[in-house]
């Protein structure tokens, strides 16, 4: 669709010119489109996460409100709606946590990292880290790391919450009793980390919108399992910070795979 495009344009008379016919001006067109749907996007970004934090806030000070009149005398209902409210207060923390990580990111995203980082180990850190996770909904991880060198220049905290959001969604929106599989690869001069699922997968006119703050196929079944809406931009964010690419590919109920393909450390050539 045609993009709405927005300029201000300026015109100063210059002085005449004795050797000039007519009087000359100087016209300087600026284009804003991009600062507007910068700020546009901002002011979105706000009144979404303000939503996503009143809901669950809401929901707690009703709950409050209820404990303190009508259910105030009701052990069962105490014990009921303090569960829901503890729910409802670890939603709140995942969704600061998850905005705190994005503008942290947001704030390094042009400095170029420059800490050298193992792959493998970032892969076995997040799949140690999720593996229990993964035994409750009976999904089996399976690693596939060839021998090799697998460092890159990168942020090895950063790119396991790369490996852990992936993994995370894998589990979140995979095939309860199926697999995921977290391989890395040689492409090239590039090396590819892959978390791939048996799950529910994504239609394709989803694709394109998918790592858009809270950009989710469906809300609701996000929420159920305890999304944030905010992962795969977390994911964006630092591929772009380590230069790299993020390829999905996926099919309805077939399953999806996530690739992230980062250039591999230059290696020294020998002198000599
Ligand atoms: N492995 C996957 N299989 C199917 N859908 C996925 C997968 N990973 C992400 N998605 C879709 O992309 C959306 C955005 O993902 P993400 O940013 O991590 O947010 P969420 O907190 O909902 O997991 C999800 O809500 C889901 O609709
Ligand atoms: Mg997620």
């Amino acid at each position: 669709s045609p993009i709405k495009r927005s300029a201000i344009a300026l015109v100063t008379p210059l002085p005449p010119q004795p050797s000039a016919e007519a009087p000359a001006l100087l016209l300087t067109i600026r284009d804003l489109t991009g600062e507007a749907q910068l700020s546009r996007m901002r002011a979105d970004f706000v009144a979404n996460a303000s939503h996503e934090l009143r809901t669950p806030l809401a929901s707690l000070k009703g709950f409050v409100e209820t404990l303190q009149g009508a259910a105030k005398d009701d052990p069962v209902a105490r014990v009921q709606f303090l569960k829901i409210m503890q729910q409802q207060a670890e939603r709140m923390s995942r969704l600061v946590e998850d905005l705190l990580s994005l503008s942290r990111i947001e704030m390094r995203e042009h400095v170029a990292p420059t800490a050298i980082a193992d792959l493998s180990a970032v892969a076995d850190e997040a799949v140690g880290a999720l593996e229990a996770a993964a035994r409750e909904s009976a999904i089996s991880i399976e690693k596939s790391v060839p021998s090799g060198d697998w460092q890159i220049q990168g942020e090895r905290d950063e790119l396991v919450q790369v490996a852990q959001n992936l993994i995370q969604n894998a589990i979140k929106y995979g095939k309860p009793g199926g697999k995921i599989v977290v391989s890395l690869d040689r492409e090239g001069d590039r090396i590819a980390f892959a978390v791939k699922d048996d799950g529910i997968g994504i239609a394709p006119e989803h694709l394109p919108r998918l790592t858009e703050r809270f950009y989710r196929v469906s809300a609701k079944e996000s929420r159920e399992r305890g999304g944030t809406g905010l992962g795969l931009a977390i994911v964006k964010h630092i591929v772009n910070r380590h230069r790299g690419e993020l390829r999905i590919r996926s099919t309805v109920r077939v399953g999806s795979s996530f690739t992230v393909l980062l250039p591999a450390k230059t290696v020294q050539k020998p002198n000599t």
